[in-house]
């Protein structure tokens, strides 16, 4: 019974807690955020290919005056280098989304 109650709201708080994860996450990524979510969910497998090229592509005109190729880091990593990297860069959303695919591949 105690137990019980005890999992009951410990449930409960993670639940919180990964809501207010979540909005604090959400609200980071300023206004420019909300094309990306939809059209990503709909991407299909064949067009993942045509991203990474164009990926590839963005990397070269944006990225390759200073590297020559890409190194490569673990997802996690690799967003929030890129996401430094965009303000370098001066890149856009777009950009950085296509450019953070291909080096994640
Ligand atoms: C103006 C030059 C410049 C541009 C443009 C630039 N970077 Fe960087 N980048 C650097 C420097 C300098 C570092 C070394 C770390 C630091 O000082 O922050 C770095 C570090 C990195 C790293 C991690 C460390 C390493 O040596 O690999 C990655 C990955 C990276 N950049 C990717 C990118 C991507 C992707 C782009 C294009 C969106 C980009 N960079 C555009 C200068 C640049």
């Amino acid at each position: 019974m105690t137990a019980q109650r005890w999992i009951r709201s410990g449930m409960l708080g993670l639940a919180v807690g990964i809501l207010l994860f979540a909005g604090a996450a959400g609200g980071n990524e300023g206004s420019k955020r909300s094309t990306g979510t939809a059209s990503q969910a709909a991407t299909k497998q064949q067009d993942e290919e045509t991203e990474r090229v164009e990926g590839e592509k963005r990397f070269h005109t944006n990225c390759s005056r200073c590297h020559q190729y890409p190194h490569k880091f673990p997802p996690r990593m690799m967003a929030t280098i890129v996401r430094h990297m965009r303000v370098r860069a001066t890149i856009t959303d777009e950009d950085m989304r296509l450019v953070l695919r291909y080096m994640t591949q």
